[in-house]
C-alpha cells in the first residue's frame, strides 16, 4: 500500500498544504489499522518539489543561494508535518541524487522509445504554475497585450524557444479508456469528468514541452546528452512517485495505491503523469484522489490578499488533533471548505469535549466505580436502547471503512459521533449514579459502564486516523494500550470484561473547551 501526497512547492506552507497531508495521513493510518501488517507494507510519502523557474527566481529575489533556500523551506515542511502528527514513512526532495538519476534514466527511455523530439515552441507560460496555457485558459491582464491565467490569476509570459516535446497527443484514446474503466481511477466523479472534458477539448492534448533552455533555467535536472537543456519541472516532480517506490530496483513498491492531490494539479496528475507512464510501459497508480480547496471568507487564499491561514499558528492555537478533526470532518473532496477558527472551536467543543470527552468522564467518574463492581455486559440489563446502541456499534466499523476507504472522512466521523450520542443518551437514561448504593443493582451498573467503555474503546480506535494523539490517550484511560491494535480490535465485543483493567478513574477532562467569538 503506497499512499503518496503531492509534493510541496518551495513556498510558505499554508493550511491547504497541511490538509493534503492530513487526508493522506488519515488514509495511511486506516490502511495500517485494517491491514494489521508492519509499517514496511504501508508507506506514506511526501516531500518537496524543489526545481524550476519559480524557485530559481525566488532565490534570486531573496539573495540566498538556491540550495540554501530549498534546504530552509524543505525543513519547514518537515517541521509542519511533524507538528501535524503526519506519520510519513518517506520524505523525498527532488534535489536528492537518487531522484535526479531516475529522472535522467526515464528521460533517456522516453527518448529512445521515440516519444521526445526537438522543436520550436511558443506560447504563454505561467511561472508560478510552471505551465504553458491554452488560449481558452487565458484572459487579458491589466497591461495592454498582457495575459493572465483564468484559473489562478497569475501573469503569463510569452515564450518562444527550442524545446523537447513529448508526444502527448498519442495517448488520448488510451487515457480515455483508462479513465472510464471501473473501478474509476480518478475520484471523485467531478474530477473524472473534468479530465474527460480536458481530453476532448480542442488543443487539450497538444504535444507537451518537457525541457527549458539552460540559458533560462539552470535550477533543474540536466537533460542527458544535451548540454543546452534542463528537464521541465513537472516531468521531474511527477517522477518522485516512482523514486519513492524504489523503482526500478528489485522489490520496488510500484504501482502506488493512491496519489492524493488538490484539484489545481489535476492536469499534471491525471493526464501528463499517466501518459508518461504509458510511454514507459509502467503500470499506472491505482487511484488518484482529488480534493477541493480551503478558502478564507469564501475567497481563495493568497499572499497579496493577506488572507492566508498559517498552519503553524493554527496548530499552536488549537493543537494538532482539533485542527485535524475540523479539516477532515468539514473538508470534502467535492466542494471547497471555508476556514473559520470559530467553526473549528464550535465543532471541537460539541463533538470532542461535549460528546466524546463527556462520555469518557461519565464512564470513568470515581463515584461510579466502587471496588466490588464487575465491569461486563449483562444482556438482561441492556433494555431496548442498549440493544439498539449495540446493533449500531456492530455495524459501525463497516460503515467507517466504506467512508474512510473512499476518503469520505466527514461521513465516517459523523457515523461515529452518532453512536457516541446514542451512548450518552443510554448513559443518561440508565442513571448509573442511582445504582451505586444498592448492591442488587451492581450488575446493571456494571453493564452501563461496560457498554460505555466498549463504545469509547471502539470509537477511539475508529477515530485514531483522525485524532491519533487523543485516541491513544483515551485508550490509556480505559486501561488499554494503543500499541498493537489490529483489525480484530475493530469489532464491538459483547464479552469484554473491563474488571481489573488499569482504568484511570476521575481523570481530568480530555478535551478543553475554547470560546471563539470571531
Ligand atoms: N509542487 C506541486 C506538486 C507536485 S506533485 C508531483 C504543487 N505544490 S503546491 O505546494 O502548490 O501544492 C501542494 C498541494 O497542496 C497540492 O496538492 C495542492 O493542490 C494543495 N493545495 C494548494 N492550495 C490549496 C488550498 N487552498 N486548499 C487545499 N489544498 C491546496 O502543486
Amino acid at each position: 500500500m503506497l499512499t503518496q501526497t503531492s509534493i510541496f512547492m518551495i513556498t510558505d506552507p499554508h493550511i491547504g498544504h497541511l490538509y493534503t497531508a492530513f487526508l493522506a495521513d488519515a488514509a495511511h493510518r486506516w490502511q495500517k489499522l485494517t491491514m494489521g501488517t508492519s509499517t514496511d507494507k504501508a508507506i506514506l510519502s511526501t516531500g518537496t518539489d524543489e526545481h524550476g523557474l519559480k524557485v530559481q527566481r525566488a532565490a534570486t529575489e531573496s539573495g540566498m543561494p538556491t540550495q540554501s533556500l530549498c534546504d530552509l523551506v524543505s525543513q519547514r515542511f518537515r517541521a509542519l508535518f511533524d507538528a501535524g502528527n503526519i506519520d510519513y514513512t518517506h520524505f523525498i526532495r527532488t534535489t536528492d541524487e537518487t531522484h535526479e538519476r531516475l529522472v535522467q534514466s526515464i528521460w533517456l527511455q522516453l527518448h529512445d522509445k521515440g516519444y521526445l523530439c526537438k522543436s520550436t515552441y511558443e506560447g504563454w507560460y505561467s511561472v508560478p504554475d510552471e505551465t504553458f496555457l491554452l488560449d481558452s485558459q487565458l484572459t487579458d491582464g491589466d497591461e495592454p497585450g498582457s495575459k493572465v491565467s483564468k484559473e489562478t490569476g497569475h501573469k503569463c509570459e510569452w515564450s518562444l524557444e527550442e524545446n523537447y516535446m513529448f508526444k502527448l497527443s498519442l495517448f488520448r484514446e488510451r487515457l480515455l479508456k483508462w479513465i472510464t474503466k471501473k473501478p474509476y481511477p480518478i475520484i471523485p466523479d467531478y474530477a473524472r469528468h473534468f479530465v474527460i472534458g480536458y481530453l476532448t477539448e480542442e488543443g487539450g492534448l497538444n504535444d507537451l514541452s518537457v525541457s527549458r533552455p539552460l540559458s533560462r533555467l539552470q535550477w533543474g535536472i540536466r537533460v542527458p546528452n544535451d548540454e543546452e537543456h534542463t528537464v521541465y519541472v513537472w516531468l521531474d516532480a511527477l517522477v518522485n512517485y516512482l523514486t519513492v517506490s524504489g523503482y526500478p530496483n528489485p522489490g520496488h513498491l510500484w504501482p502506488a495505491t493512491d496519489h492524493v492531490i488538490g484539484k489545481d494539479i489535476m492536469k499534471f496528475h491525471c493526464i501528463y503523469w499517466p501518459s508518461f507512464l504509458m510511454a514507459l510501459d509502467v503500470e499506472l497508480p491505482s487511484r488518484i484522489v482529488v480534493h477541493s480547496h480551503w478558502t478564507m471568507d469564501k475567497s481563495k487564499m493568497s499572499k497579496s490578499k493577506g488572507n492566508v491561514v498559517d498552519p503553524f499558528d493554527r496548530l499552536e492555537t488549537h493543537g494538532a488533533d482539533k485542527l485535524r478533526y475540523f479539516l477532515l470532518k468539514e473538508g470534502s473532496l467535492h466542494h471547497d471548505g471555508d476556514y473559520h477558527d470559530s467553526r473549528l472551536a464550535q465543532l471541537a467543543n460539541a463533538d470532542l469535549a461535549d460528546t466524546f470527552g463527556n462520555l469518557l468522564s461519565r464512564a470513568t467518574a470515581t463515584k461510579l466505580h466502587p471496588p466490588e463492581i464487575k465491569l461486563c455486559i449483562d444482556p438482561n440489563h441492556l433494555m431496548k436502547d442498549g440493544k439498539e446502541l449495540l446493533e449500531s456499534l456492530q455495524r459501525l466499523s463497516t460503515t467507517v471503512n466504506n467512508c474512510y476507504s473512499s476518503y469520505e472522512f466527514g461521513r465516517g466521523i459523523s457515523s461515529i459521533m452518532e453512536c457516541l450520542h446514542m451512548a450518552n443518551r443510554f448513559f443518561g437514561r440508565h442513571k448509573p449514579w442511582t445504582l451505586v448504593p444498592n448492591p442488587d443493582s451492581h450488575a446493571h451498573l456494571g453493564t452501563v459502564l461496560a457498554v460505555s467503555m466498549e463504545t469509547l474503546r471502539l470509537c477511539s480506535i475508529l477515530l485514531s486516523p483522525i485524532i491519533p494523539d487523543s485516541s491513544s490517550k483515551i485508550l490509556q484511560r480505559l486501561g488499554m494500550s494503543s500499541e498493537s491494535i489490529g483489525p480484530e480490535d475493530l469489532k464491538f465485543c459483547m464479552d469484554r470484561d473491563f474488571t481489573g483493567a488499569p482504568i484511570v478513574v476521575g481523570g481530568s477532562p480530555m478535551f478543553s473547551k475554547k470560546v471563539y467569538d470571531k
